[in-house]
């Protein structure tokens, strides 16, 4: 069943059901300020911090689902009949009401029909502002004037969202708020050592009325579904002295026949009063909303162009196109800190997280890309290891003690170089430890200090030690003794590792290159002699000696995802053992909703494995379907040069390809999600915790460099497809290092991989590494398989 479907042409996808099996999402903002608004307009936003800069408050888990938002409700004063132009939260039933949601490229519009009168409203971030902007366009569709009320309703937060949701003997004592001429002010501790902004929201219309205190507008028992205010068409006028700031206006609207009206309102934070007046000024002229939406939409053709692709496959068009690349945006922006699943509280920008989100956005923005590892780096400690996370606002860390973390900055300044060229930024000098204690190195300082830390950090078998967790958060497999060791990691290590045998080569650091080559090879040997299980690599080792991961464990957890994908990834073994790996995995953890991070799950709770085995088998780390490393299978069948099996496992995921599944899947159809219920799992196949995953990137990177196979390398643009035998061409265009790059590739031999010749500009060319010139913009590249 379908909820929606997909209009490519405007970049949109468009909900005509309001009742999703879930609420689907969007983010509004590219830049500082973020919003998260649902196809019925909830949600909240933020100002650079979800947890330190809350602007909206939400209600997480809450009852009915999705309550609190951007509402708007109209009141015809004739009938006293009133409704919500989003759906919620008045929920009008379907039929009599009709709905429309268009979530776009850092927009959404909402569209309502009810008793002839219809409505549009946009709500966006205009670029480089900090607010939100929502243009609601009123029509009367019949042939009487309409005498209308228009509410509008907001529900602050006090700004520190923690506190906002504990604390109640303090904060309920502390709201203020004022109005002046059409704009409510929520100012709650503004100007205190703890709050420097304020928030504003405002209308470009003379008010009826107003209320800024919650209970005067809902009544002390109301709810937004029946406010009191909207069915007695009379707010109170209320100023916010203690309890809970809201923001709502008053207007009359009177409509003659066939007549449109449009009501703009701005929602923002600013530091000083008066920064907001020339935004508040600027929106009061409609037409600045068109304005802004335009250089929105100019933004994003940039961007996207960066990437895109044509191929015989409609769906991977899609995702490729639009809205994988999107996600990714949105997941470098904000890590894993403010989604529906993610509170904003909890987490803020992660090590592992961040650095892995680079690889799948460095291509639209590199410059973005940079600044943005130098503030990673800048949390990892003098020893090499890293915090594990820190918050956007303060860049301080918090947090550490993972085996994998601080490995991780080596592949996105990896990925950055080869997408830039920059060599330089290896010379930048990095502040330690969040700039305390004052010590600093090069950034290639830093990165070389991340391998030696693994190197001395090493098991009994000279794998590197598991710590407090490795990619895994929940494989918890120490006891007092702490010599529990990572496959996983040993394997990271080594693609990371063989990557500084390059970039020490290109900085002309010969003593280096022997040494990181030296580091690799030991740990080839040490994986291949004591990872290998017969059929597939073990995952890990207990601090008892105990595998994890092998046909031995008869509590579960016979074969994992990772080892088998990272052993091809980091070219670990030989072809023969990595095909039978890549074979064990297809047997035992394929499926048609994506491949398994380990089978069978583990049905009791074990300390010595940790947190993995708490949640019911098939859920999350145990057992489930985690989205994350599936595109590491992928990246893997394409080395091995199985196209088919790669496009298979791109396909089980791929949310556009779900679309008429979504009562299944029932995370949106336009973004990846964290997880799919496991087989093990009753709810098999059902997706959970979207948008703010790894998988974004990780999908984007497999299909656009691996399968489609356009990457960047050091030495340029690297072409090496890996595709389905039945495609018969499929044309991609890349922007890289400034230039333009169209190339059509051709597979008359229908072939997975493997290339006959490269045409540039109609010449031949050796080798699949494009020519680059600073001054040449443009490429016309034929590429022909076989
Ligand atoms: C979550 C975390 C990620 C971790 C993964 C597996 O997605 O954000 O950092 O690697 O879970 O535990």
């Amino acid at each position: 069943m379908q909820y929606g479907y997909f209009d490519n042409d405007k970049r949109e996808y468009v909900i005509t059901n309001p009742e999703t099996p879930l609420p689907w999402i969007n983010y509004l903002g590219a830049d500082r300020f973020c919003g998260l608004i649902s196809q019925s307009a909830g949600g909240y936003c933020f100002y650079e911090d979800a947890l330190l800069r809350r602007i909206l408050r939400y209600r997480y888990n809450n009852i009915p689902m999705d309550m609190g938002g951007r509402y708007l409700y109209l009141r015809d004063n004739k009938t006293e009949d009133f409704w919500s132009l989003t759906w919620q939260p008045v929920r009008p039933a379907i039929g009599e009401y009709k709905y429309e949601c268009r979530h776009g490229m850092g927009y959404t519009r909402i569209s309502s029909e009810y008793k002839g009168i219809s409505t549009s409203t946009l709500y966006f971030v205009p670029k480089n502002e900090i607010n939100e902007v929502w243009c609601c366009e009123v029509t009367n569709n019949t042939d009487v004037q309409r005498e209308l009320s228009m509410f509008s309703f907001v529900e602050f937060c006090l700004i520190e969202a923690q506190k906002d949701m504990t604390d109640f003997q303090f904060n309920l004592n502390i709201g203020t708020t004022k109005v002046k001429d059409s704009v409510i002010y929520h100012d709650t501790l503004y100007g205190t050592d703890a709050i420097d902004i304020f928030a504003y929201f405002a209308c470009n219309r003379e008010l009826a009325g107003f209320d800024t205190q919650r209970r005067d507008f809902l009544g002390t028992y109301g709810s937004l579904e029946k406010p009191r205010a909207v069915v007695e068409n009379k707010c109170r006028n209320s100023i916010a002295r203690g309890w809970s700031p809201v923001g709502s206006h008053h207007i009359v609207l009177t409509l003659k026949p066939g007549e449109t009206q449009k009501v703009v309102f701005v929602l923002g934070a600013a530091h000083n009063f008066g920064d907001e007046l020339p935004i508040v000024e600027k929106y009061k002229d409609e037409k600045a909303v068109d304005v802004e939406m335009q250089k929105l939409k100019e933004y994003w053709d940039r961007n996207l162009s960066a990437y895109a692709t044509s191929t015989p496959d409609e769906e991977i068009n899609t995702m490729v196109n639009i809205w994988n690349q999107y996600q990714c945006r949105t997941t470098f922006n904000w890590s894993r800190s403010a989604s529906y699943y993610e509170s904003g509280i909890g987490r803020g920008m992660g090590f592992r997280d961040s650095c892995q989100d680079i690889v799948g956005f460095v291509h639209m923005i590199p410059h973005e890309a940079r600044e943005r590892l130098i503030d990673i780096a800048s949390t990892q400690f003098e020893t090499g290891d890293a915090y594990h996370q820190y918050q956007p606002l303060t860049k301080k860390g918090a947090d550490g003690g993972f085996s994998d973390d601080h490995l991780w900055l080596i592949l996105a300044t990896a990925q950055y170089i080869k997408e830039s060229g920059d060599l330089d930024i290896l010379k930048v000098d990095t502040p330690y430890n969040c700039g305390e204690g004052g010590k600093s190195g090069t950034l290639y300082n830093h990165l070389d200090k991340a391998l030696e830390f693994t190197v001395t950090h090493c098991g009994p078998e000279g794998l590197p030690l598991m710590l407090r967790a490795d990619w895994n958060d929940c494989l918890n497999l120490n006891g007092a003794h702490k010599r529990a060791e990572s496959v996983f990691t040993a394997l990271q290590f080594i693609y990371v590792a063989k990557e500084m045998v390059q970039l020490a080569d290109m900085m002309g650091d010969s003593e280096g290159k022997k040494k990181y080559q030296k580091y690799a090879d030991d740990m080839i040997k040490n994986v291949n002699e004591y990872a290998w299980d017969g059929e597939w690599f073990k995952r890990g080792f207990t601090e008892e000696g105990r595998p994890v991961g092998s046909h031995v464990c008869d509590e579960g957890g016979q074969i994992y995802l990772l080892p088998q994908a990272w052993a091809v990834m980091a070219g670990a073994s030989d072809r023969e053992r990595l095909v039978t790996a890549m074979n064990s995995l297809n047997k035992r953890l394929a499926s048609e909703h994506g491949i398994h991070l380990f089978l069978p799950g583990y049905e009791v709770y074990d300390w010595k494995l940790g947190a993995v085995s708490l949640y019911p088998a098939g859920l999350k780390e145990n057992a489930g379907i985690f989205c994350h490393p599936n595109p590491w299978a992928i990246i893997a069948e394409t080395i091995l040069g199985r196209g088919d099996l790669a496009y298979q496992y791109h396909k089980a995921l791929l949310p556009a390809a779900k679309n008429e599944i979504s009562e299944v899947r029932k995370t949106e159809p336009y973004v990846y999600c964290q997880m799919i219920a496991g087989k093990d799992h009753t709810e098999f196949g059902e997706g959970k915790n979207s948008w703010l995953t790894g998988t974004a990137a990780w999908s984007f990177f497999a299909v656009s460099s691996y399968i489609l196979g356009v990457r960047a390398g050091y030495d340029g643009l690297v072409v090496d497809p890996c595709i389905p035998k039945d495609w018969e061409s499929l044309q991609v265009n890349r922007r890289f290092r400034g230039a333009e790059y169209s190339i059509k590739i051709f597979n008359p031999d229908k072939v997975n991989k493997g290339i006959k010749c490269i045409k540039v500009d109609g010449k031949e060319i050796e080798g699949n590494v494009l020519p680059y010139n600073k001054d040449k913009l443009k490429y016309d590249v034929e590429v022909y398989m076989g």
